[in-house]
């Protein structure tokens, strides 16, 4: 073993292991190596260097025995250029599309909007400890090309595209369907699994309404070809699927949309997934299309409430986004807590609410055997929490796993946050210059 090689990185870790385990290791070490990756996650038996036999070394120890460590949270689902919509408030999910959100996209062929919004954007991401996330832009490949080069200057883990409509969309916004598919096809083979595998590209057909299934089909073949990711919307409200309905009056329902072009499948990401029948949530399973469940949103826009239990009784495997900016908070712990709330006859209990914003993220982007948890082998993307952010008296060695996890889940922010590391290596929150400072503290 050289010198200088292994990272040891001291104080409490809280690791999720699946829905209903978590290990909590009170003096833990995460020892990380040179290339970023987990060595091993246990707990410190004060071997430092000279090291005694059957344990494992390191050459250095970052000591944050004040601080709890967790794996970096996962934002399945949430929108590049809506940053600065959240909090509008909109009577339907289509109104509000129409009124607020096609306007902010539409600003988007300007680069120095998106440049200027999505600084912004990836270093609130990186305040509110989210190390990966799922990331729509808009239609314009330029602002697409932009924001993964501010995605691979910050540091962080994406999976991104380029937003597709070729139909029911207003002028500016609404593309010609070859073109779409090109200026899509050549950002994938640009940037798909780039920067060590840490950005990948989703072709991101906006929603069933405002894609043609000659588009989808396209999609679907271009993503069997590429290996890249499909992300998209489903059945978010009732008046969604009327217009789905509508659309495409020969099939059964808005998952048959999906399966019908070829775009179902394990690196699907389909949001939100609220008026779906059993039927639906079955194929869904079998195909191993994934959800990104969004309840800030989903309360936000009124649009209804994911039913958990029909869709985990399926076997759908599920993640949280915020959805930003139907989603107000950029905090996937406002995401655990309202994903609770909006179950009205389950209980999300704080071990399930962790796994759903780590390892539950992961497995739902199809990264379980890379990140999501401190399994040796896997990326060391990590938080380092001050659980006393939320309120001072509060001291770490006092409180048991559950009361831990239950503040972060109710009661946490960007506050706890002290630092994010990817792949071992700490993100910078100022590596994207910005010329107006945002005050410290308005991070939420
Ligand atoms: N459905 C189609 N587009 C959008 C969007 O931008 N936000 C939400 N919440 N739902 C959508
Ligand atoms: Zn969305």
């Amino acid at each position: 073993m050289k010198k200088g090689k292994l990272t040891g990185y001291r104080g409490r870790i809280i690791n999720p292991i699946s829905p209903t385990e978590v290990e909590d290791i009170r003096d833990g070490i995460l020892v990380v190596d040179i290339a970023g990756k987990i060595v091993s996650c246990g707990p410190y038996k004060g071997d430092g260097p000279p090291f005694k036999k059957g344990t494992v070394p390191f050459d250095k120890v970052v000591d944050l025995r004040r601080h709890l460590i967790i794996p970096g949270l996962v934002d399945c689902h949430l929108h590049l250029p809506q940053l600065d919509c959240r909090g509008k408030h909109g009577a339907t999910l289509l109104d509000w599309l129409k009124h607020y959100i096609f306007p902010a996209e539409m600003a988007f062929r300007d680069l120095r909007v998106v440049d200027d919004v999505g600084k912004r954007f990836f270093k609130k991401l990186v305040l509110n400890g989210t190390t990966t996330a799922g990331i729509y832009v808009t239609v314009h490949e330029k602002a697409t090309d932009h924001a993964f080069k501010l995605a691979k200057a910050c540091g962080i883990r994406a999976v991104m595209g380029k937003v597709m409509m070729d139909q029911n969309a207003p002028e500016g916004l609404k593309e010609e369907t070859r073109w779409s598919l090109k200026q899509s096809e050549m950002l994938s083979e640009k940037w798909h699994c780039t920067s060590g595998g840490r950005l990948r590209y989703a072709f991101t057909p906006r929603f069933a309404p405002t894609c043609s299934m000659d588009l989808l089909k396209e999609v679907g073949k271009l993503a069997q070809k590429t290996g890249a990711y499909v992300q998209s919307h489903i059945a978010e409200t009732a008046e969604e699927n009327e217009e789905v309905k509508r659309i495409y009056p020969k099939l059964p329902d808005a998952f048959s949309v999906f399966e019908e072009s070829g775009c179902a499948g394990p690196k699907t990401i389909l949001g939100h997934a609220i008026y779906m029948s059993d039927d639906e949530y079955r194929r869904m399973a079998e195909t191993g299309t994934k959800i990104a469940h969004c309840p800030t949103s989903n309360f936000f826009l009124k649009s209804g409430w994911m039913p958990a239990e029909r869709v985990e009784s399926a076997g759908v495997t599920y993640g949280l986004g915020t959805d930003v900016g139907a989603g107000t908070s950029m905090s996937l712990f406002t995401e655990m807590r309202h994903a609770d709330y909006t179950q009205l006859r389950a209980s999300v209990v704080p071990a399930k609410a962790l796994y759903l914003g780590t390892l539950g993220g992961a497995k739902t982007l199809s990264m379980e055997d890379e990140i999501g948890n401190f399994a040796p082998g896997k990326c060391a993307d990590f938080l380092v929490l001050d659980i006393r952010q939320v309120d001072y008296h509060y001291r770490l060695s006092e409180l048991t796993t559950d009361e831990v996890l239950s503040l972060l889940m109710y009661r946490g922010d960007g506050r706890v946050v002290l630092d994010a590391y990817v792949g071992g290596k700490k993100l910078d929150v100022d590596a994207l210059k910005i010329d107006r400072r945002v005050p410290h503290g308005f991070h939420f």
